[in-house]
This record gives C-alpha cells, sequence and structure tokens, in this order.
C-alpha cells in the first residue's frame, strides 16, 4: 500500500478543478466517526462524506493528476478507508487522515469545494436544471436576446444559453441576413453537429425533395432527426428571406404536453415511456433508423427526451397486444400536441435566428404559397453539452473575476 506526503494548501485551494466554488458559506461545526464526515454550516445545511468519498476525491498530485486534473487514484487497489483524523487547518481548509490496512494517507479539502460537492438531498434538489415548462402564453413572452450582444458580451451570451436551459427557446435578433451566418452564431457556443444534412441546410421549397421540409407543405410540429440515437440536441433556424404568404413557425414545449398527458392518461404515457418506436430516414444516399421510446425518463421520471416525427415513424413493430393500444397513446399525444393553447406562433422575419432544444421542444409551420414571394431558412444543429459548458466558464470567469 502506498504512502503519500499530505497535500499542501495551495494544491487543496484548487481542488485539481479549474472552477473556484462559488460559495459564501463558512462551515461552523465538523465531527467524525470512522466512516462518516459532517460538517455543519453557516446556513444550517447538514453536509455527510463518507470515508470512501472523500478518500477517491483526494486532490493530492498523488492521487489526481496536477496538470491533466483527472483522477489518478484507484479506490479498488486500496484498502477500505477509515478517518483516524480530522483538523481543520484553515478557515477554509479541513485535513482528513485516513487508514487503509496499514497504510495511511491525507487529505486536504477546500471546504467550498466540499459545499459545492455535497451530496445530501437539498444540495442534489438545489442541482436539478430550473426548466419553466410553457403553453401559449409564452406568445407573449418570448425570451429573446441582440445578435451585438450575444456575439459581444457575455452578459448576451448567458442570457441566450439560460434561456434555452429554462425554457428550451430563444430568439435572436437582429443577425446579418447573410448565407452561413447562423453558423458563426453557432460557433461562438461550440462546433456545429454534423448530420446526413451536412453542417448546415437551406429550408426552400425545391423540387425533388428529400424530405417534406424542403416543400411549400404545412409541417404539424415535430422533432428534428429522431432516427438517430442521439439527436441533435439544439435546433437553429435563421431567417433570411420572408416575403410569402404563410410559412408561420409553431412550437410546442414537449416536456409541458407529456406532464399533461401523464396527469391525464398515464397508461398511453407508460406505454410511450416503455415501447420502442422505430424511426428511419432513408434517400438515395443513406439509410439510418434507430428505435427508441417516444418519451424518454431520467431515473427520477423526469422528462428528458421526446421525439415525435409522424414522417420518420417507421411501421411499429411491438408485441401484437400492444399494438392497437400504441396507436391509442400516440393518438392521445397526437391530439394534446395539436392544441392551440399549447401554441407559441411566429412568423420568422429577416435578421431572427430561433434556437430551441430539438430534444423537448416541438416545431412546425404552417404551409404558405411559394408563388407569392421568398421564403428562406438556413438550420444547424448544437450539441447541449456545449452550450452547458459555455455557462460553466461563464461561471467560472465570474467567480474569479470576484475573488
Ligand atoms: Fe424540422
Amino acid at each position: 500500500m502506498m504512502t503519500t506526503a499530505p497535500a499542501t494548501q495551495s494544491q487543496a485551494h484548487w481542488m485539481s478543478d479549474l472552477a473556484p466554488a462559488p460559495t459564501a458559506h463558512a462551515v461552523v461545526a465538523i465531527a467524525h466517526d470512522a466512516q462518516m464526515l459532517t460538517l455543519r454550516w453557516d446556513d444550517g445545511r447538514i453536509s455527510r462524506f463518507a470515508a470512501i468519498w472523500l478518500r477517491d476525491n483526494c486532490p493530492c498530485p498523488a492521487c489526481r493528476h496536477p496538470q491533466a486534473m483527472e483522477r489518478l487514484h484507484m479506490f479498488i487497489d486500496h484498502e477500505t478507508p477509515c478517518i483516524s483524523q480530522v483538523t481543520q487547518t484553515a478557515a477554509d481548509l479541513v485535513e482528513v487522515r485516513f487508514n487503509q490496512g496499514t497504510a495511511q494517507h491525507a487529505a486536504l479539502f477546500d471546504v467550498h469545494w466540499l459545499r459545492q460537492h455535497c451530496y445530501s438531498s437539498a444540495a442534489r434538489n438545489e442541482a436539478l436544471p430550473k426548466r419553466k415548462f410553457w403553453d401559449a402564453g409564452l406568445n407573449d413572452a418570448l425570451p429573446a436576446v441582440d445578435f451585438d450582444d450575444f456575439m459581444g458580451t457575455k452578459g448576451g451570451m448567458r442570457a441566450w444559453i439560460e434561456a434555452i436551459q429554462r425554457h428550451g427557446i430563444v430568439l435572436l435578433k437582429g443577425v446579418p441576413t447573410v448565407p452561413g451566418q447562423l453558423l458563426e452564431v453557432a460557433r461562438r457556443i461550440g462546433p456545429v453537429r454534423q448530420t446526413n444534412f451536412g453542417d448546415h441546410y437551406d429550408v426552400i421549397s425545391m423540387p425533388n425533395p428529400n424530405a417534406v421540409a424542403y416543400t411549400a407543405l404545412g409541417l404539424e410540429l415535430h422533432n428534428d432527426l429522431v432516427n438517430w440515437r442521439f439527436p441533435p440536441d439544439v435546433q437553429m433556424l435563421s431567417c433570411l428571406k420572408s416575403s410569402v404568404t404563410g410559412g408561420e413557425s409553431l412550437f410546442a414545449d414537449g416536456f409541458r404536453i407529456a406532464e399533461d398527458l401523464r396527469a391525464q392518461s398515464p397508461e398511453s404515457f407508460k406505454l410511450l415511456v416503455e415501447q420502442p418506436v422505430e424511426f428511419r430516414f432513408h434517400d438515395a444516399d443513406c439509410d439510418i433508423r434507430t428505435s427508441a421510446p417516444m418519451l424518454a425518463l431520467d431515473s427520477q421520471g423526469s422528462l428528458t427526451g421526446i421525439r415525435f416525427n409522424n414522417w420518420l415513424r417507421s411501421s411499429l413493430k411491438v408485441p401484437e397486444e400492444l399494438v392497437v393500444p400504441m396507436y391509442q397513446a400516440i393518438a392521445a399525444l397526437w391530439t394534446l400536441l395539436r392544441d392551440p393553447r399549447y401554441h407559441l406562433t411566429l412568423k420568422l422575419n429577416p435578421g431572427e435566428l430561433i434556437a430551441y432544444d430539438n430534444r423537448r421542444i416541438l416545431h412546425g409551420r404552417k404551409s404558405f404559397d411559394p408563388n407569392t414571394g421568398e421564403r428562406h431558412l438556413q438550420g444547424c444543429y448544437l450539441n447541449m453539452e456545449d452550450l452547458d459548458s459555455a455557462l460553466r466558464v461563464l461561471d467560472r470567469d465570474a467567480a474569479i473575476g470576484a475573488r
């Protein structure tokens, strides 16, 4: 068994983490036994850290690479740790000493890091995504950000990302009507997600279309690319031309609607969560299919994704006795999707770019008459990981600036 020297204060301060813990809280009481460290904070919160958890998260250079900041310690190779001693060495530093069989180890923790990584139920609830489900009321309150603010200020970028995280949708105004400009907007956040339609695509009516999007037909609410194992997270549509009659864009909050389905028709909801449905896109160059339930939940039962796209839905392949109930369940969801009380309706103007969470928000459009003018949108996709990451970096920069 390896015995290493105690970490230094400077190593503990950064906790092998570029993100300084943004907390103003102080520890007011410390207790421990062999298996648990208990911290009481100035706001009354109790944080309890298991010995194995603390040992696993030791930030010393032997346990976590000081440059790569990734874990080196492999807990499985060590005896089960017991806490032998806990010492508060400074206002924000706690040294925890462990016995592991015949070996000893010391870990120096920044208490703010411990607060930030507390796994009490109160802390885990605080960390849940701050989503605000919406209905047609959003027609009067659609979040909007100015293009220059988004491209030129951290505040504008933050407002745009937070709107996507909260409402799942945000309008960007004042975007130059230059083909390809949306890619510059996307790259402010991260790399563009490639699909079989390329890094971006033009939504115009065209002869011999390979998708209904490239016609003048009305499009019912749907999610894009549900035939992929991981459909794109964020869809961006930038309006370059909009002089046709019709062609208004429609949006609805799929999670709000699915929650209403869960309340009104729990059996339908259950089927859509449990039974996979195959989705397929094929043209001359590809045949991309996946099977997945139309509604996805996390381990807590919260919605994480919706796949609804009648054009891409393949033939059902469910147990025989579930075929008719599945059609009934899809119809129950579809009926809610068609209800105008959920709809955000928006005629995109040139210079406007709408972005939305394609895993949550459904989009569609009203038909338009291509003989009355021009309609030209450009679209692309982003990964939600890049939005989340960009916001964390903004938080990190703000916290460093505040220190
Ligand atoms: Fe679409």
